[in-house]
């Protein structure tokens, strides 16, 4: 019996003869030598056929192969260093599983365009290919950590029936005799199950009607938000920055060679992230912006411009806290000793790649939330279970949300989040 293996474990067969299965990545010919590069998903494997170790029908068919047909190949793994993987397969069997022919993607260079519309073959490329696997390592990271730390996932409904960031970026669909609404943030969700569960997180699609065009925004895009009874800001910023190290140094440790060879990323500065995150003030950051000849007025919000120059100063990711409270949404804590400014902090990446995490101390008295739901134009029914929270047993508590993208942009050193999700949703495309 000769065992089917993928590329990844041919390693533990040196010397022996395996089957394996895939897709003709790409070939060439030399006399009397067939160079099949075969990828299946795990790895690509050069396979060599010899003219004299297959019979002359086997040997013309793989001359003809086109880009991308799937086969099946049975040969002896032979340790090569020089091998990208360090093993190569001596062919003895082969036969094609569905031959392809004018596979649209060539190794020459398509537009983003082409290659966005072409999504769904995209994927196989090895650039694509290491994005989306450190995609998942991020994802799983995500998931362990929070788990090791007592957390508990409590997920957070997608149809809802409010608006959680802000009226201007709703999503609506039609629900039986209502309007629904695509999640903006599961946040307000999650705060019910923290005074259920004490430290919870919620993980998923989240939807933004974003009218702007940017390479920073999505109209579906992933995010985690955990939320912690009983801490305040200062414990949720200390929890942040040891979780994004903590996701960062499990990328490099898995996919160290696939950010410097596939995708170029220099991991220098990766290297260097370690808490403690420098910490700035929104005031400070206005210093920053100022210093530099831009004009912004106190009590705006920073476009992504901004958050470039102002990380221009740092070479981790840093926090910037204590916006002014009439920039952000309605459940955020007012600073007891300002209270013109929230309890809030964004994480902004370094080298331009802008704000990863959003997140606040809660308000947890009853009569400010109410007044604050007046002043946004928010309808106090709609949120009464919401308003519950404060009713019975409310406590200080703190939350904050990272996109996922964002993260993955930053990680990789991807300047648009278009090819940091498998199928990017933005104004101007839902295909494929
Ligand atoms: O700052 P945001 O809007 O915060 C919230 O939604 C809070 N409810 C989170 C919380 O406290 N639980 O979004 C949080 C993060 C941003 O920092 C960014 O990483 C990402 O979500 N994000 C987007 N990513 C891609 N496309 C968009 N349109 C995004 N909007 C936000
Ligand atoms: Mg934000």
């Amino acid at each position: 019996m000769i065992p089917t293996v993928r590329v990844a474990e041919v390693g533990r067969h040196v010397g022996e003869d395996v089957r394996l299965r895939g897709w003709l990545y790409n070939r060439r010919s030399k006399g009397k030598l067939h160079f099949l590069i075969v990828r299946d998903g795990s790895g690509l494997i050069q396979a060599v056929m010899f003219a004299g170790d297959v019979d002359p029908e086997t040997f013309a068919r793989a001359d003809h192969l086109g880009q991308e047909s799937s086969l099946e190949l049975v040969g002896t793994v032979r340790a090569d260093p020089r091998a990208p993987g360090g093993h190569e397969l001596a062919v003895k069997a082969f036969a094609p599983i569905q031959p392809a022919s004018d596979y649209p993607i060539s190794p020459k260079e398509h537009g983003v365009d082409f290659l966005m519309q072409n999504r769904h073959l995209w994927l196989r490329s090895s650039r694509q290919h290491a994005i989306l696997r450190i995609r998942a390592t991020i994802e799983a990271e995500i998931r362990s950590f929070l788990d090791r730390e007592g957390f508990v996932l409590i997920d957070s409904p997608i149809l809802t029936a409010n608006a959680a960031e802000g009226t201007t970026t709703l999503f609506s669909t039609e629900y039986f005799d209502q309007t629904a609404y695509l999640s903006q943030s599961g946040q307000l969700y999650a705060e019910a199950a923290a005074m259920a569960f004490g430290k919870v997180y919620c993980f998923g699609p989240t939807f933004r009607a974003e009218k702007s065009k940017t390479r920073r925004h999505l109209t579906e895009f992933w995010m985690v938000e955990p939320e912690m009874a009983f801490f305040d800001l200062e414990d949720s910023m200390a929890l942040q920055e040891r979780f994004v190290s903590q996701i960062v140094k499990a990328v490099l440790a898995r996919h160290g060679d696939e950010l410097r060879a596939t995708l170029e990323r220099d991991t220098a500065g990766l290297e260097k992230v370690e808490p403690p995150f420098p910490r700035i003030s929104y005031d400070d950051a206005l210093g920053i912006l100022t210093s530099r000849g831009e004009e912004l007025a106190w009590g705006e919000d920073f476009g992504g411009g901004h958050e470039t120059i102002i990380a221009e100063q740092f070479e981790t990711p840093f926090f910037v806290h204590r916006f002014p409270t009439i920039t952000k949404a309605f459940y955020m804590k007012p600073d007891p000793e300002r209270p013109d400014l929230a309890l809030c902090a964004d994480m902004l990446a370094p080298e331009g790649y802008g704000e990863i995490i959003g997140g606040s101390q809660r308000i947890d008295d009853l009569a400010l939330l109410e007044r604050r739901i007046d002043e946004h134009g928010l309808s106090r029914d709609a949120f009464a279970w919401y308003l519950d929270l404060r009713r019975y047993g409310s406590v200080p508590h703190s939350g904050f949300g990272m996109g996922v993208e964002r993260l993955v942009a930053w990680v990789c050193g991807l300047q648009h989040l278009r090819e940091t999700i498998p199928f990017a949703r933005t104004i101007d495309r839902l295909y494929p």
